[in-house]
């Protein structure tokens, strides 16, 4: 028997005419983004934008042939105004899903629930484990033995909202924040656009607390114990 209840509102994450549209909001190299679109998830990307007009992803999301915008949030007197430009753009291209690819800019709370459950951002740790900035500094700084990175749908509170899926990688006694961040980005390009798979199938439900799951999904059975005995 699945242990997963199954979720009174289940589907209810695409209610919005289950859109197989996106549209990826960076803010530098834009490798998340590359991933997904790599990976052929099905998104249909309508368009790539940043708040930075000189982020690295832009260059490639251009020569890929996406329409690309950069909203250049210094231009903007107040957040609100930014939230605002962003939010036109977006409603421009209807997409049914907004993808946080490195996207260095925290989202006001209108925007935010009038999107909600439709934006999705990648974090470079286990959360609730450190939210926020410099993570993999904090780690190694905090001894865990295993990071990792998760993708979650955004919520009002800082990298507080539902876990989609995670991806845990060992943390390394002599591991450096670049070490540990190069091992994580590779976990970060796995997990993201399976998300987005899951998206785009109608995978993703929500249970009555807002608990993420995903049906048909398999279990993982055994456990990933760091450090290992081998030597
Ligand atoms: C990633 O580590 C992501 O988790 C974090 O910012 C970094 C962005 O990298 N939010 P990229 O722009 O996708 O290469």
């Amino acid at each position: 028997m699945n242990a997963i209840a199954e979720p009174e509102n289940a589907g209810e994450a695409h209610g919005r005419a289950a859109s197989k549209s996106a549209v990826i909001l960076i803010s530098g190299r834009g490798s998340n983004m590359q991933a997904i679109v790599e990976a052929g998830t099905g998104a249909d990307v309508r368009a790539v934008i940043s708040n930075r007009p000189d982020a690295k992803g832009l260059e490639w999301a251009r020569g890929q042939g996406f329409a690309t915008e950069a909203i250049d949030h210094t231009a903007f007197k107040t957040r609100d105004a930014f939230d605002a430009a962003l939010a036109e753009a977006i409603e421009r291209y209807d997409a049914g899903i907004i993808l946080l690819a490195g996207f260095m800019r925290i989202l006001g709370d209108g925007f935010i629930r009038r999107h909600e459950r439709r934006i999705l951002n990648i974090h470079p740790s286990l959360l609730p484990a450190f939210p926020g900035l410099h993570t993999h500094r904090r780690a190694i700084e905090a001894g865990v033995k295993v990071h990792g990175a998760t993708v979650h749908f955004v919520t009002s509170e800082l990298d507080g909202g539902p876990a989609v899926i995670q991806g845990v990688v060992p943390v390394m006694p002599d591991d450096t924040e670049e070490t540990l961040a190069a091992r994580v980005l590779q976990v970060e390009h796995r997990i993201y656009p399976q998300a987005v798979r899951w998206w785009v199938e109608g995978k993703i439900e929500f249970n009555a607390a807002g608990v993420v799951s995903v049906r048909g999904t398999g279990v993982i059975t055994d456990s990933m114990i760091s450090p290992g005995t081998a030597q």
